[in-house]
This record gives C-alpha cells, sequence and structure tokens, in this order.
C-alpha cells in the first residue's frame, strides 16, 4: 500500500495491526521516533516529555552495543519486550505489535550484532502481537550489506515494512510491505482509501530511485565507502579520547562520543559543540540518542571515499580545536 509520508505508513501499519490482533498495545523503544500523526507521535518518546505516550504504548530500552556484551544483547532486549507485554495485560491491554526502527536510528544506531531482535521478535508473536520493521531510516541499501535494515537479522522476516524518506529521493513517497494474512481483516472491515498515495508521477519517481540505485550500484557504494569511513573514524578515536564507540553498517555510522570511556558517560555538550564546529565547516550531521551525544553519520547513498576522507578530516580538526 502507498502513503505520502513514513508518519502515514506507521499510522497504517497500525491500523492493520490493531484489525488483525483485535489489540490495542504497542511497544516501542525508549527513544524512538515513528512519526507525526497523533497516534504515532503517542508512540515517539523521542519527541519530549510534553509529547505524552499514549495509554496503550509501552517502551523498552534499545539495544547498546557499547554497553551490553554481544551474547546478552538479543536476550536484554527480548526481555524488555516480554515485561513491556506483562505491563500491558495487567492494565487490561493485549499487544498488537512491536514495532521499531531496524538500526534504533533515534535511540543512537544500533545494528550489531546481527541477530538480536529475533527474540524479541519472537515473544511479541507468541504473545499475539506482529513484528513492524520500521524502514524509513535504514531501507533501500544505507546498511550496504542488505536492502532492507531488517535483513542483517537472519531468518527474520516481519509482518509489516513500513517505508518512506529515500522510497522518493525527496518526493513525497513512503509506503508498506504487509504479509497477505496480516492485512485480510483490514482489507475486509475497512474503508480506506488515499488521494495522492501511489498517485503516477510518485510511482515513476519509486521507480526511478531503485533503478539508480542498482545502475549506479549504490548498495555497494554504501558498504564499500561504509568501512572506509569507519576506519577513518576507529583511527580519529586512536588520538581523540572523546570518541567511545565507532559502530554501525554502510552508509549508516554512529559515533558516541563519552567524557570518561572508562564509565562510558555521555559527553552531550561536547557534541552540541562538535555539531556546531562541523557546521561552520560546512559539514552536516546531527546527534542522535537519548543523551544526544553519538554523531548521526549518513550522508547521501553517492557519497565517496574522497567525502569520507573530507569528514575524518573535518571532524579531526573539530575535536582538536575543543
Ligand atoms: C524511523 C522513522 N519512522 C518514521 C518517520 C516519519 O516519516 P515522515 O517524516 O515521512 O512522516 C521518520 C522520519 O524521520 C523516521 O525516521
Amino acid at each position: 500500500m502507498f502513503t505520502c509520508t513514513g508518519s502515514e505508513a506507521n499510522d497504517l501499519a497500525m491500523r492493520i495491526a490493531k484489525a488483525h490482533t483485535k489489540a490495542e498495545g504497542l511497544i516501542v523503544t525508549r527513544f524512538a521516533y515513528h512519526g507525526v500523526t497523533e497516534s504515532i507521535a503517542q508512540a515517539s518518546p523521542s519527541l519530549g516529555r510534553f509529547v505524552q505516550l499514549g495509554k496503550t504504548v509501552r517502551t523498552v530500552p534499545a539495544p547498546d552495543s557499547y554497553r551490553v556484551p554481544p551474547e546478552e544483547q538479543g536476550k536484554a532486549f527480548a526481555a524488555g519486550v516480554s515485561a513491556a507485554i506483562a505491563d500491558l495485560r495487567a492494565h487490561g491491554v493485549q499487544p498488537a505489535a512491536l514495532m521499531v526502527d531496524t538500526v534504533f536510528s533515534s535511540d543512537g544506531i544500533f545494528t550489531d550484532p546481527a541477530g538480536f531482535l529475533n527474540e524479541a521478535v519472537a515473544a511479541i508473536r507468541e504473545a499475539g502481537g506482529i513484528f513492524i520493521a520500521d524502514e524509513v531510516q535504514p531501507g533501500l541499501g544505507r546498511t550496504g550489506d542488505a536492502f532492507w535494515g531488517f535483513m542483517r537479522h537472519e531468518g527474520l522476516v516481519p509482518d509489516i515494512v513500513t517505508m518512506g524518506k529515500p522510497l522518493g529521493n525527496g518526493h513525497p513517497l513512503a509506503g508498506l510491505a504487509i504479509r497477505p494474512e496480516v492485512l485480510a481483516a483490514f482489507g475486509r472491515e475497512c474503508r480506506y482509501f488515499n488521494t495522492f498515495g501511489g498517485n503516477p508521477v510518485s510511482m515513476a519517481a519509486g521507480m526511478a530511485v531503485l533503478d539508480v540505485i542498482e545502475r549506479e550500484g549504490l548498495m555497494a557504494n554504501a558498504q564499500r565507502v561504509g568501512r572506509h569511513l569507519r576506519t577513518g573514524l576507529a583511527k580519529l578515536a586512536e588520538r581523540h579520547t572523546l570518541i567511545g564507540d565507532v559502530r554501525g553498517a554502510g552508509l549508516f555510522v554512529g559515533l558516541e562520543l563519552v567524557t570518561d570511556r572508562q564509565a562510558r558517560t555521555p559527553a552531550t555538550a561536547e557534541t552540541v559543540r562538535v555539531v556546531n564546529g562541523l557546521r561552520e565547516r560546512q559539514v552536516l550531521l546531527s546527534a542522535t540518542g537519548e543523551h544526544a551525544n553519538t554523531l548521526k553519520i549518513r550522508p547521501p547513498m553517492v557519497f565517496s571515499e574522497v567525502n569520507a576522507d573530507l569528514l575524518v578530516e573535518t571532524l579531526d580538526q573539530v575535536l582538536a580545536g575543543l
């Protein structure tokens, strides 16, 4: 199904999930962002405390490869989801869905170890809910090794995938892929139409995007340049103790800044200075995560090794000048 924005795709995904499961509960991560409609803003805790969470929404700690050992990651995330299911039920609410951004963009960018989502997805399904993969940020080849973020996690097949942002490369185009059996109840019971969703101009834009990704080998480019970039950043970490962690996949890279490497204390104030220092030198990026101390590096898919070197050199200068 096609929509015009990612928010609309997530909103529709929840309506479909509720029709399918006859349940209401939604589980998201603690600093998630999923969009702007009323129901989805209520499931987007990163919007801040003045946007209240919905009564049927529960949050769970996101995976954190910097602080949780890899072998415990899947269990820890699943334990959070199970606790959220129990809490929903304690309040008389049955779980309808677990919705996650599959690289946890707004929680701080967590991609590893591959496989850490599987146990949590099993838990939501066992409880009668479905798994919605929000691919609005990681989708369309950005992670380099797979076209969708969820594909990093072997054998993981979502019940609904939502997509947007890069799908039209600037043109407002978003949508959902849905298992037919998950869509059946909504298709039968709910009237639905969308004036601009799936219009011929948007479809042409989307087809052109897919053609360019394929023709210009942009997924392989994301993998190659992303690796080069992470290597450059890891070298910087040898000289700048503010850098605590370099992580990510393809051209979705997180650089976590800490004031104390032992205690892994978030360097929130320093991160703002780094973002602004980079901006003054014409390098635009932002900070992500609950403590806003992870540089979110998500450049255009045509980013080159030369561009990556410029980014690393500029960051080097900014860090040296702090
Ligand atoms: C993970 C994620 N989901 C959904 C959205 C909402 O998409 P849109 O801004 O197109 O409504 C965003 C936008 O930033 C996003 O990052």
